[in-house]
């Protein structure tokens, strides 16, 4: 047999700046929580450290909400626990999609038994408040389920009114927070948002693996009359709710909430390292605090714009609705896209973001996230684009960029202290 290198070689991923739409590079200091010696579940140090990252999740999400907590997963485990526990088979889901992640949210609600309704508008656009409360007003939901910033076409949904028009509709309103959390202003209770997800490996400056939730007691309701317990942990007299039993055994709420809460009832067993990710993901942003997080990834975003710009690079999709943590711009006319990122990884071990469905080969998608949301990496990504650019015959003015960028760093953030 011929001898694996793999027996023989370490593990040697190379330095790379992930200036993609995520995963980005780890702050530090999450990848040392990570090395902390593991405790058993049930160890009141770590039951400790469970209620102290609930906490943490709470001021985050900027919510009062008991039920804050992380499911065991990426993101996507979030989003199929909500939508799983929440939607019965045969109930009305109405998803706005604006982009990839909508199909996927349909796509989930479809799985677990939704009608669903989806409306669309063009990649690169957003709703009107007013086209949503239409059709919720026509198809009468019982849960309306929206991403806030869509990776995919890196555009930002506003929020502020969603929640309201749901409840005047009697809807529940989830909102799939993945891509904003930490890196846009996400405030759960004031926006009136039902049930919210997230993962760490955007602003949070974390690896994926774990996904933040968070949802109210309306929701609460709902999942608890869908209450079944497993055999072989069942309290003795547990009466199930009267609703149809949740499809998922690892993704079932109330059998989570048991396991966050009180009753400490086993379920799976919490992914020790991950735990202490979340938590310390939590803490590097609450210590600098939300506002600075938010105005920070503004200042990248408008710098980064304005050193596009400056290249003669044109920008992608509605810019009064572009996320402030990543940025779509159009692959010039006769420039190979793909040699383009290949070359920024091989010659300058930074990664930029390809893309999907339509905007497959049309654009590039530049991310500023979380520990990598930082003035340095905005101009070494925009010196080394422009280049890869000019030396692959693209004409621009050697420098405009970084020096476009300095001047929107030089101007005060807005929204800064
Ligand atoms: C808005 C949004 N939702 C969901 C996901 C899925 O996340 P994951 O790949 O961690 O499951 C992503 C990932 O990019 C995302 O951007």
């Amino acid at each position: 047999m011929p001898a694996s290198t793999s027996l023989t070689r370490e593990l040697d991923p190379l330095p790379r700046l992930l200036m993609g739409p995520g995963p980005i590079n780890v702050d530090p200091r999450v990848l040392r929580a990570m090395a902390m010696p593991l405790l058993g579940q049930f160890d009141p140090q770590f039951t400790g450290y469970m209620n102290e990252t609930m906490g943490l999740l709470r001021d985050l999400f900027q919510t009062q909400n008991r039920w804050s907590f992380l499911v065991d997963g990426t993101a996507r485990a979030g989003v199929e626990a909500l939508l799983v526990s929440l939607i019965e088979p045969g109930d009305r889901v109405l998803v706005p999609v604006f982009g990839r992640f909508g199909h996927l949210l349909c796509e989930i609600a479809a799985r677990c038994g939704a009608e669903v309704h989806a409306i669309e508008t063009e990649w690169g656009t957003v709703f009107a408040a007013d086209a949503i409360e239409d059709a919720v007003k026509h198809h009468r939901p019982k849960l309306v389920a929206i991403v806030h910033g869509d990776t995919s076409t890196t555009m930002a949904q506003p929020l502020a009114e969603i929640g309201e028009l749901c409840r005047r509709y009697d809807a529940l309103l989830y909102v799939d927070a993945t891509a904003t959390l930490g890196g846009m202003d996400v405030p759960v209770d004031r926006w009136s948002i039902d049930a919210a997800s997230a993962g760490l490996q955007k602003c949070l400056s974390g690896p994926p693996g774990s996904a933040p939730i968070t949802f109210n007691e309306r929701v609460e309701r709902a999942v608890l009359r869908r209450k079944h317990v497993e055999a072989g942990i069942r309290p003795a007299g547990f009466t199930p709710g009267a609703g149809p039993r949740i499809q998922s055994n690892y993704f079932d709420l109330p059998m989570l909430m048991d396991y966050w809460g009180e009753a400490r009832l086993n379920h799976h067993t919490e992914a020790t390292s991950m735990l202490y990710a979340a938590r310390e993901c939590a803490r590097v942003i609450l210590q600098e605090g939300l506002e600075i997080a938010f105005a920070r990834h503004a200042h990248a975003s408008r710098a980064l714009t304005a050193g596009l710009q400056a290249m003669g690079l044109n920008l992608f999709g509605d810019q009064r609705h572009k996320m402030a943590n990543v940025t779509g711009v159009h692959i010039p006319e006769g420039i190979d896209g793909e040699a383009v990122r290949t070359a920024m990884l091989d010659d300058f071990g930074i990664e930029i973001g390809t893309s999907f469905g339509p905007l497959r080969g049309r654009i590039w998608r530049i991310g500023t996230m979380g520990y990598n949301c930082r003035k340095q990496n905005v101009l070494i990504c925009l010196a080394a684009l422009e280049a890869v650019l000019r030396r692959a015959g693209f004409a621009c003015q050697a420098g405009a960029a970084v020096v476009a960028a300095y001047v929107a760093y030089d101007a005060p953030p807005v929204g800064h202290p």
